[in-house]
């Protein structure tokens, strides 16, 4: 039938254990042999050493073999090679060598949570009681990964594969810059941005509302306030409210909530997104190293260095 989500993402780092104890920090759980789980939808999180900082696989959750023979095809024509299985189908993003493996999967279905009360101008859904947000007992942990963002020295061709290729759908396009494409009902699962080296800018992770995006930046920040990248804020593109960390490899990892939900391709029109609104709607205004990460050059350099 189609894609329907994303499984999983591996990340290449050159410090494991640091890494590893800061996604533990983040609220994934640990399963002791490199991967991390999210509440909702099991192991999403694989790091991996590398020498520099990489996403080293994507994998993307099909419904049938149907669909994997027709993205075998669909590659071919591109002149991807793709190794295609009973259950799974493994290529190589062309410009970044990332690996994505399709495979077939069960849908996702997430427990439905009930609203958060919110009070407004003659409305009081919330009597008698502080936010609920201030009592939850637990840390936060995230639900399911929601999307990958990756810097590609050709965004075009990057996102091409992901579209005619493996068969993404467009959402919103940032002007010259990249498009927010989805597999699933999310409004983006993946972003290729143009940049100097190719590397990963952030993997997103799904919270239950804006006082856990809060409540989980802010228990990250206690005592390590340099792993503030940038928060609290509401993207125009998918409306998710978004607080961004840094994780000690140098990518960013991302709590956010309430994401534009596209269930009827036709009631979606995608937008051509300039300027500020590219990148946000509201929030403190982005700091310089969102979009030029500090480690940029190291890694332009460590790609031009021999072996
Ligand atoms: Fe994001």
């Amino acid at each position: 039938m189609s894609l329907h989500g994303l499984l999983s993402v591996t990340i290449g780092v050159p410090n494991v254990e640091e890494t590893a104890a800061y996604y533990t920090d983040f609220g994934l759980a640990p399963t002791g042999d490199s991967w991390f789980s999210t509440t909702d939808a099991g192991r999403q999180l694989r790091i991996v050493h590398a020498p520099t900082r990489r996403l080293v696989e994507l994998r993307v959750a099909a419904d049938d073999a149907d669909d994997l023979a027709r993205i075998a095809a669909s590659l071919d024509r591109l002149g991807h090679p793709a190794e295609l299985t009973e259950t799974g189908l493994q290529t190589a993003e062309p410009v970044t060598g990332t690996r994505v493996v399709v495979e077939a999967a069960p849908r996702l279905v997430q427990d439905e949570v009930p609203a958060t009360s919110y009070n407004g101008p003659g409305r009081f859904e919330r009597q008698g009681a502080r936010a609920p947000g201030f009592i939850r007992p637990d840390r936060v942990r995230p639900r399911k990964l929601g999307h990958a963002v990756l810097g590609s020295t050709d965004q075009e061709a990057s996102t091409a594969f992901f579209t005619d290729g493996l068969g993404f759908k467009v959402s919103d396009r940032i002007k010259g810059a990249g498009a927010f494409m989805r597999c699933s009902t999310d409004h983006h699962n993946v972003l290729v941005l143009g940049a100097p080296v190719n590397f990963l800018h952030h993997t997103s992770w799904q919270v239950d509302d804006v006082d856990d995006v809060g409540r989980g930046a802010c228990a990250m920040l206690e005592d390590r306030p340099e792993r503030h990248i940038w928060g609290l804020g509401r993207h125009y593109a998918g409306s998710n409210f978004f607080w961004y960390l840094k994780d000690p490899a140098g990518n960013f990892s991302e709590y956010y909530s309430d994401m534009d939900c596209i269930v009827e391709d036709q009631l979606w029109t995608p937008e051509d997104l300039e300027g500020a609104r590219g990148l946000f709607a509201w929030g403190p205004p982005p700091p310089p190293s969102f979009l030029q990460p500090e480690d940029l050059a190291a890694m332009m350099t460590g790609a031009h260095a021999p072996g």
